[in-house]
């Protein structure tokens, strides 16, 4: 893996002890590794908490992300508050939200594999400071760049599923669709309600969110 970061400053990122840590470097660092950093406002690290066990990844951050240096604060974002709510988890307090990438791609177009895999030794990162049990993809990108094995696939078929990756061993997975996805069509709505009654139930049997 090349990094356009001088080595001293890669190493001082990577090197961060504590999730906060690494947050404030990264979010400072002023990342050039990918065309991205050409037209972000500002680098958007996550939104929430580390530690409770559960975190959340999306694809990348908006406009509104771009603007406030948070990520889903968005249209997208209130929608998954509002259908995280409905099974008594608060996004802020009870879970991390992530994304593939952390700058904004220019008219949110889907990141390309470059900027993804340019990107994705920092969310590497934060998976293994933040240490989730279980991780919920948000929508076919994030699928897609966490699972390699992935290449066709409808997420009909894929929301709503839980498996293992054996690359993040002791750590389960969920996909669900794109919050982005139900602003558009609406018909994809009671399919998330199921899909989260799922999750909800699975977090209970996990013990989930710790505190
Ligand atoms: N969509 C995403 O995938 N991430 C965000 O942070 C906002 C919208």
């Amino acid at each position: 893996m090349q990094f356009d970061l001088f080595d001293e400053q890669r190493n001082l990122l990577f090197g961060a002890p504590t999730y906060a840590d690494f947050k404030d470097r990264l979010a400072g660092s002023g990342c050039t590794k990918c065309g991205l950093a050409e037209s972000r406002q500002q680098i958007v690290v996550d939104r929430g908490r580390p530690g409770t066990g559960i975190m959340a990844i999306g694809e990348g951050p908006g406009a509104e992300e771009d603007r406030q240096g948070a990520a889903f604060v968005g249209k997208a974002g209130k929608l998954f508050d509002k259908v995280m709510a409905s099974v008594g988890i608060d996004t802020n307090r009870d879970m991390l939200i992530a994304n593939v990438v952390k700058c904004r791609p220019p008219e949110n177009r889907t990141p390309g594999k470059a900027e993804a895999q340019a990107c994705l030794p920092f969310l590497e990162k934060q998976i293994s400071l933040a240490n989730p049990a279980i991780i919920i993809l948000l929508g076919a990108t994030s699928l897609r760049h966490l699972d390699p094995e992935k290449k066709d696939f409808a997420m009909a078929d894929e929301a709503g599923k839980f498996f293992a990756l054996p690359a993040y061993p002791d750590r389960r997975f969920m996909v669900l669709y794109h919050p982005a996805a139900l602003l558009y069509n609406a018909r994809l709505k009671p399919d998330m309600w199921a899909h989260v009654q799922d999750l909800k139930r699975e977090l209970d049997a996990m013990g989930l969110p710790r505190n």
